[in-house]
């Protein structure tokens, strides 16, 4: 599975892309009467994504109506912790927009993380329509990926990669300890669409070892994401994409 690769200048410029391909997702869901399921992405970078879908243009043509909201990771913190991938969605897109809270579904970082991710997985089981295998089937995963190749909180040499039983799982920071809940790599393989959303030249290396398969680059998180029938994008800024080409 090769992946399409498309580099844009700055994060400004991905950004709006990928708000482009948002705004058609709304128009094909009201053209369609149908709910679509995202997974957003934690870190930093989504940040400039969230606070553009935040403002016009974006913010008159999207029918938030139609969108199930979901997170791919989530901290073991409370929302409004520092650390909250919910809090950083919240403050930057969610605060701002007419989403129904019914449709915002939020890792609930302050509750014990075994139950939650159990929680979480019957959730997505009961609302979003599952593929043959019945796995929940997002119509979009956004990830980000660390400079050591993680991605969600999924982290290399761990045996949350071998997990191909549940949805979600428990996971630790490998240098903070930190507590996270994350999708299971099948989970995220189930999807119609991933899009990794890199930038920023400390990247360019990691990225550069899985785009191009350079020798090891197997053991990286980041390369075990294969959706099974979906597509899969990697958008990269130029810092990140340094001296790799579109596909
Ligand atoms: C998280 C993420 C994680 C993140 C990468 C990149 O909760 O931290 O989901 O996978 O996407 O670590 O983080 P930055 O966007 O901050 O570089």
């Amino acid at each position: 599975m090769k992946p399409k690769i498309f580099i844009q200048n700055n994060k400004e410029a991905m950004a709006r892309a990928i708000a482009d391909g948002i705004v058609q997702l709304s128009i094909q869901a009201i053209i369609n009467n149908r709910n679509v399921y995202l997974a957003l992405s934690g870190g930093s970078t989504p940040r400039i994504l969230f606070e553009m879908l935040a403002k016009e243009p974006y913010s008159g043509a999207i029918d938030w109506d139609y969108f199930h909201l979901f997170w791919g990771d989530e901290r073991c913190v409370p929302a409004d912790h520092a650390d909250s991938n919910y809090g950083m969605t919240a403050a930057s897109l969610l605060d701002h927009i007419n989403i129904p809270s019914r449709n915002v579904h939020r890792l609930i970082g302050e509750a014990d993380p075994e139950s939650e991710a159990t929680r979480y997985a019957r959730e997505m089981k009961a609302l979003i329509p599952l593929n043959e295998n019945g796995l929940p089937r997002f119509d979009w995963v956004f990830l980000g990926m660390g400079s050591d190749g993680h991605t969600a909180s999924l982290f290399p040499d761990t045996e949350e990669l071998n997990n191909d039983e549940d949805l979600c799982i428990v996971a630790r920071h490998p240098q903070s300890g930190q507590k996270r809940i994350s999708f299971t790599l099948p989970l995220i393989n189930a999807a119609s669409r991933i899009s990794f959303l890199v930038t920023g030249g400390a990247k360019h290396q990691i990225a550069d070892t899985i785009l191009r398969q350079r020798e090891g680059y197997q053991q990286y998180p980041a390369a075990m994401v294969a959706p099974t029938e979906g597509q899969l994008e990697w958008y990269l800024d130029k810092d990140a994409a340094n001296m790799l080409e579109e596909s």
